[in-house]
């Protein structure tokens, strides 16, 4: 068995994939940040890729590569990421668990999911049901996301949650048994009603 440290670091010249980037916000964020080997953007939306292409390209030449794609069809090999981002995409996935899964499959062992998401309390409520745009059928809530990660083989390590509304959180891949963590000091999970 592998062991894998719970940290959220990740290194400098690997290869990291950004899920739904939209228009590229936060993908300049992870270049500047982490400066990785390769930068995967992907998005549903080919006038978002185009907008995100825009705001990344400067005059360098930048190992960014830019993908119209599903996320729950990754055109990525198995075992080949160091690190995937999420920022609010899965919750517009109509297949999210394969959405997921494709997260998992693509990273390698060991390899860190850092995600955002949101729950149908803060995008399907009374209000935001007439003015956001969302699959309506089987939309996860917290308890269906934290059993779907445990699914999937990804370990959830460190995160910030309202119940009702999303979750920031950081997803190892890897089995919970052999992530060594220990409690309030790597790893740290706060849940607030
Ligand atoms: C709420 S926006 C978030 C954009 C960006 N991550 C940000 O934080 O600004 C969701 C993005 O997910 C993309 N998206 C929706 N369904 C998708 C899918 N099945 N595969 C890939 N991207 C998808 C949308 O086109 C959109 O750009």
């Amino acid at each position: 068995m592998q062991w894998f440290k719970s940290t959220v670091a990740v290194k400098a010249g690997t290869a990291i994939l950004e899920v739904g980037c939209g228009r590229g916000v936060g993908a300049k964020l992870i270049y500047e940040t982490y400066q990785p080997a390769h930068l995967y953007l992907l998005d549903l939306d080919l006038r978002m890729i185009k907008k995100a292409e825009r705001w990344l390209n400067g005059e360098n030449e930048k190992p960014i590569y830019f993908c119209v794609g599903d996320a729950a069809r990754l055109p990525l090999k198995d075992d080949s990421l160091d690190a995937v981002f999420g920022f609010g995409f899965l919750h517009h996935v109509p297949a999210w668990r394969n959405g997921l899964a494709e997260v998992a499959r693509v990273l390698k062992n060991g390899g860190v999911y850092f995600m955002e998401e949101y729950y149908p309390g803060l995008y399907q409520n009374f209000i935001t049901k007439h003015i956001l745009v969302h699959p309506h059928r089987d939309r996860f809530n917290s308890q269906d996301l934290h059993q779907a990660f445990q699914n999937a083989s990804l370990t959830l390590t460190h995160t910030f949650e309202l119940k009702r509304m999303g979750i920031l959180g950081v997803g190892v891949k890897a089995d919970a048994d052999s992530v060594i963590c220990k409690p309030n000091e790597d790893a740290c999970q706060v849940v607030l009603d």
